[in-house]
């Protein structure tokens, strides 16, 4: 299916993606991985919880850990523009026949679960507490001196539905991969922001979460991480990369959390505010899409996804596969 035109006049307004909710099993190791080692900072904690942000951000979390029984995510969330668009969002969800219930979440104003049509948890708020900046407080930059949260990667069974959906929301395709064979969508890239994704959907067994990205400053921070957790006992934890990305054109790095959630460290992408870009397209036998430099992902990396909590599982539509390290 082509890629469809963007909407750019969409029922509601969402400014960009906002944060990730994960149930981890063992609190303590989590932040130990997210605090310790990423360098993100903790704004609130409590027995059953860790809210966190990085360094950029004013807005109370990018990400929740909460203490369970099993690994899974919870929600994605994104901010909308207003008060306004969450009544919209109300109405445009309810008349898709999706689900939606206002639910009270600590430091956010009114905020909306809903879900997208292969059944990801959602949320959408306006307002979130703001915090004092702290940008400019060098000592706190550790780790990988994480500065925002940049994106979100989600396995779907059918890539040109989830483009079709949240195309219709008003996210913009900035590039894709196509199998020359079916003409299927195989991937998809999304953007609210202006960057080249908030949310991306990768062929594959779903509803799943691939990983949730932070943006850092410079590759040189995605090397000195490295450093630090192949010496800290966590050589097991790193997955693929570094490298640069075909596709966005970022330096990346893909490393697993304690529980297996997957993260993507990532920098230097590019501008896409131009409401008339047009989207790339790329061969899914092109190995240079996954990695400029040529080398192949693991295997694991197109198969292992974290699931999100109460959300029933199929199998992709689609079965053309790409390249993968032996
Ligand atoms: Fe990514």
């Amino acid at each position: 299916m082509p890629v469809p035109k963007s909407n750019l006049y969409p029922d509601f307004n969402i400014v960009r993606l906002s944060h990730v909710e994960f149930m981890v099993t063992d609190l303590a190791a989590s932040k130990a991985f997210y605090v310790d080692t990423l360098g993100l900072q903790i704004t609130h904690e409590d027995s059953e919880n860790v809210y966190l942000r990085a360094l950029e951000e004013r807005n109370h979390h990018c990400i929740i850990l909460r203490k369970g029984q099993k690994a899974e995510a919870n929600v994605l969330g994104f901010k909308v523009y207003d008060e306004p668009d969450l009544d919209k969002a109300e109405t445009y969800f309810n008349d898709k026949g999706l689900p939606t219930e206002w639910i009270e979440r600590p430091h956010q104003g009114r905020t909306l679960r809903t879900r997208d049509l292969h059944g990801i948890p959602l949320e959408f708020y306006a307002r979130m507490e703001q915090l004092a900046p702290i940008h400019q407080h060098y000592k706190l930059y550790k780790g990988v001196r994480p500065l925002r949260i940049d994106h979100f990667n989600c396995f779907s069974s059918n890539v040109d539905d989830s483009v079709a959906f949240y195309n219709d929301l008003g996210f913009r395709v900035t590039e894709y991969t196509e199998d020359e064979e079916s003409k299927k969508l195989w991937a998809a890239w999304m953007h609210r922001k202006g960057g080249v994704h908030d949310i991306a959907f990768t062929n594959g067994r779903g509803p799943r979460l691939h990983h949730t990205a932070f943006w850092v400053p410079n590759p040189m921070a995605i090397i000195d991480l490295l450093d630090l957790m192949s010496t800290t006992g966590y050589l097991e934890n790193i997955e693929r990369g570094p490298g640069r990305h075909g596709i966005s054109n970022a330096f990346f790095l893909y490393i697993r959390d304690p529980d297996g959630h997957r993260i993507e460290i990532y920098c230097s992408d590019y501008m896409t505010v131009d409401p008339d870009m047009e989207p790339i397209k790329w061969d899914l036998k092109d190995p240079q899409r996954q990695t400029l430099w040529g080398a192949p992902a693991p295997r694991s990396w197109f198969e292992e996804g974290t699931t999100f909590a109460d959300t029933e599982i199929c199998d992709s539509q689609l079965a053309a596969q790409p390249i993968v390290a032996p």
